[in-house]
């Protein structure tokens, strides 16, 4: 039985990067870079950093810094690798971001875009990450509002339950599933970060194409493996999606909302 949690392997790197990652992922990593560049750190590590969509933006921004991109899964990383010339100062590595193979005091800055959802065990993340900051080093990261605040998610959840009713698939709960923003400032303060705050941003996409983007969903996450074991078929649930968010958002080219929150704090 595949982790679903963090299953982001196979075909999915190349389907998420290419599908989703231009529509939900995009424009939320252009505020990170921008966010990250603010402070103007000169090696910066990046947590879950999948297929590089953050750290493209900023090894554009900072072209002076040197970015250690890690992520759980070699084939995310993978794809990330094409995306940067020799002359770029990024690395790549696997690791896990509950357990860091980084020595204490190393980095300006610790980046996470959308991963923290996926953690186990997320106060461990969070003692990593000030582990391996420098004194006064800033610890960013971004997380998704709710279901509802994200409705394309909605409309997947429900046309998966709909496909396989007495099985119904949860994946797609699990990147929706750490917006309490309270709850989240005083795990910062508890692992002995200063002054956390957050920032509620909103956004709406357009979309060129339902069909491309639900296909992307379908075929791009960990939802993937949710619709093979259950012996579904992946194209024939896209187009239901398809179908169901263009009722939603209206015929391309359409906009739907996104909704996120980004943390950003110091370690002392
Ligand atoms: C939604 S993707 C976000 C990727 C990237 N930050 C972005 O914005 O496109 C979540 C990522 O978390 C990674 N991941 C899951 N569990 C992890 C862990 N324990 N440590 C590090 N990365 C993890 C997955 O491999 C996946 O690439």
């Amino acid at each position: 039985m595949v982790d679903t949690n963090s299953a982001f392997v196979g075909d999915i790197p190349g389907n998420y990067d290419k599908q989703m990652g231009p529509v939900i992922f995009e424009h939320m990593a252009q505020i990170m870079a921008r966010k990250v560049a603010a402070s103007a750190p000169k090696h910066v590590l990046e947590l879950a950093a999948g297929t590089g969509i953050v750290t493209r933006h900023l090894a554009t921004v900072l072209d002076d810094t040197h970015i250690v991109v890690t992520d759980l899964n070699e084939p995310m990383l993978e794809i990330a690798r094409k995306k940067f010339s020799e002359t770029e100062k990024v690395s790549f590595q696997t690791a896990d971001a509950q357990d860091l193979p980084f020595e204490d005091g190393t980095f300006d800055a610790v980046i996470c875009q959308f991963g923290h959802m996926f953690f186990p065990d997320r106060a461990k993340a969070h003692a990593e990450a000030a582990r391996v900051l420098k004194p006064g080093g800033q610890y960013l990261f971004s997380t998704w509002g709710t279901n509802a605040e994200n409705p394309y998610s909605e409309l997947v959840i429900e046309t998966l339950s709909a496909a396989f009713e007495s099985d119904p698939p949860g994946f797609m709960k699990i990147p929706f599933s750490l917006n309490d923003a309270t709850g989240i400032l005083g795990e910062l303060r508890q692992a002995g970060f200063t002054e956390p705050h957050h920032e509620y941003v909103e956004h709406a996409p357009s979309v060129e194409s339902f069909d491309a983007f639900a296909l992307g969903l379908i075929l791009g996450s960990p939802a993937y493996f949710e619709i093979l074991e259950r012996e579904g078929d992946h194209g024939e649930i896209a187009r239901t999606l398809a179908g169901h968010m263009r009722a939603r958002f209206g015929h391309e080219p359409s906009t739907m909302p996104l909704k996120a929150h980004f943390f950003q704090t110091a370690s002392v």
